[in-house]
């Protein structure tokens, strides 16, 4: 699309570069009301950036994460290009502008072997690079703790029932929701060990959200597997980014990941660590990213149809089930 008038991203981009020539085309990737994704092109072959308006908490974390984080680990990441607080937003639910390096449309295929084990030696170094409680130190980023996690848990659990009474659902919804309050519930009376593993291990740089859809692969020879969309970035559990790298939502659900390769890249710092453990760092990992993707997805369930809570619901379920099999709580006892 050609723009005569200026658009909100360019407008936005002259004020954090007011001296550079400006893009001339900007094309929509995305557009959500929590979240706008456009490609600003200059023309020919003048290149093109990413430009994100989101809201200004995430847009925080993932501005710290690009420029100070991510380049302290120095593996290949998006470069920050600038951000820019959104004077035109409604200051009770402020958004800002986030620009970042384009790193063009390809995304991560879990099916794809050279792809899992570059993406966990990618996360392997950034990981290994932050263990350390010293290289933490200095970057303000929230904490992904069990607490953190349980604070959503008790949420799903409180609202689930009383969003099923308050919209009366019918057919097969009801048992569903029942079925998820139930496998939740379950969940609560483990979470001493949740505790005991979060305990038992040392933190490090997290995504949060690590699915196929946040990693791209950067065109080029070396053909890099680099996440991207760090807005849920934090202090957390090593390997739970790995777990939810194999999530195709809607699809075959749970696929494989390079456990081995990714437990070779932390030993030289963290010795116990073993492809057997970071497979159940993998699994606890995307049990928690269930919880809190099920927990956040409520309050819109308010408003949505009794059509899609019941696909949203029935495809997040599925990721909390298949990670309760497979999560073996036994060999949690005593973790770390
Ligand atoms: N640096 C980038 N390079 C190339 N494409 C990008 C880049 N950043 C974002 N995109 C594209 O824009 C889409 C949305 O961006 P992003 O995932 O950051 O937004 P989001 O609103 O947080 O998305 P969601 O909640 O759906 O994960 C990405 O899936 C990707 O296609
Ligand atoms: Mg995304």
């Amino acid at each position: 699309m050609l723009d005569t008038e200026p658009h909100p991203a360019i407008q936005a981009w002259r004020e954090v570069e007011p001296r550079r020539a400006q893009p001339r085309l900007v094309e929509a990737i995305q557009h959500r009301r929590r979240s706008q994704v456009y490609r600003l092109r200059w023309p020919g072959d003048g290149g093109s950036i990413i430009a994100k308006r989101c809201r200004r908490p995430m847009t925080i974390v993932e501005q710290t994460t690009y420029r100070a984080v991510l380049p302290f680990a120095d593996v290949r990441a998006p470069a920050y290009y600038g951000y820019l607080d959104d004077a035109t937003s409604d200051p009770a639910d402020p958004f800002a502008w986030l620009f970042i390096e384009d790193l063009g449309p390809h995304r991560y295929a879990p099916g794809d072997a050279a792809q899992r084990s570059r993406l966990a030696r990618w996360l392997g170094e950034v990981q290994a690079a932050f263990l350390a409680p010293d290289a933490r130190r200095g970057h303000t980023l929230p904490v992904r703790d069990a607490a953190y996690y349980q604070r959503y848990l008790r949420r799903a659990i409180d609202e689930l029932p009383a969003l099923a009474a308050e919209r009366s659902f019918s057919g097969s919804l009801p048992v569903l929701v029942k079925a998820v309050v139930l496998m939740l519930q379950s969940l609560q009376e483990q979470w001493d060990k949740v505790v005991a593993t979060f305990a038992g291990v040392p933190m490090t740089l997290v995504h949060g959200d690590c699915l196929p859809k946040n990693i791209h692969v950067v065109p080029g020879p070396a053909g890099e597997v680099v996440p991207i969309d760090w807005g849920n970035a934090g202090w957390g559990l090593p390997g739970s980014d790995l777990g939810q790298s194999t999530l195709l939502l809607g699809r075959t659900l749970i696929g494989e990941a390079s456990y081995e390769e990714y437990a070779n890249a932390l030993q030289p710092v963290w010795p116990e660590c073993d492809a057997a453990l970071v497979r159940r760092l993998a699994t606890l990992g995307r049990l928690l990213w269930s919880i809190k993707v099920i927990a956040m997805s409520v309050p819109g369930f308010r408003y949505d149809s009794a059509a899609k809570v019941e696909q949203i619901l029935s495809i997040y379920s599925s990721v909390l089930l298949t990670s309760l099999q497979d999560v073996h709580w036994a060999e949690f006892e005593g973790q770390g």
